[in-house]
């Protein structure tokens, strides 16, 4: 684990509000049918709380302490069953196998927890994966190329998934920014 990465995060989440949600997020929602997820690396929360608004319970866990205080005031202001974890996911995954619906992962790339991920899902449950592709290391953010994702490597990833969506391409923000993605949704079959 690296002490001054942790205290970045620490940092940029101290006193940050959550933003909107991911676009892949409210476009494949209506397709995941509710129940209990998991949002790993949930940040100050955006993605768990439409979750949560949309019918989830849903463990958030992230190693930043000021985010998991900002996800549980913001889940109590509005009665949310959002449940903030605080854990450093390249020490520990503390979930037992096969009881979430539904694993959510944005914006996180850590390619050792991906089997974790899995067996976290019961048979039938889903994994929503989206984060950076490769094409958008000339834009700048991330810098470092080792959380970004290469060209299909997330399809083969999740090779032992039944896969409900693929898709890698340019995402439009509504602030107009834009970013190069990989987007899959994927059923544990086994
Ligand atoms: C780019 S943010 C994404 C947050 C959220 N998934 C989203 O889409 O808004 C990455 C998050 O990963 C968390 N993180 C990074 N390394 C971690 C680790 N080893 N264990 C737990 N959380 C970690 C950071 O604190 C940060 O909140």
């Amino acid at each position: 684990m690296s002490l001054v990465r942790r205290a970045s995060w620490e940092k940029r989440h101290r006193d940050a509000a959550p933003g909107p949600p991911e676009p892949c997020l409210l476009e494949l929602l209506p397709v995941i049918p509710p129940g209990l997820a998991l949002d790993i690396a949930a940040g100050t929360g955006r993605n768990a709380i439409a979750l949560a608004r949309a019918g989830f319970r849903v463990v958030a866990a992230d190693y930043s302490v000021a985010a998991m205080r900002t996800v549980g005031r913001l889940a109590a202001l509005e009665h949310l069953p959002i449940f903030p974890l605080i854990t450093d996911l390249e020490e520990s995954f503390p979930f037992r196998h096969a009881v979430f619906d539904l694993v959510v992962n944005i914006s996180y790339l850590d390619r050792r927890l991906v089997p974790q991920l899995k067996r976290a899902l019961r048979i039938g449950g889903v994994l929503l994966f989206d984060t950076f592709t490769i094409a958008q290391l000339p834009l700048g953010h991330p810098h470092d190329p080792k959380f970004m994702l290469q060209h299909d490597e997330l399809r083969a990833i999740l090779a032992d998934m039944e896969m409900l969506h693929y898709r890698e391409g340019l995402t439009t923000y509504a602030s107009g920014r834009q970013a190069w993605r990989a987007t899959a949704l994927a059923r544990r079959i086994a």
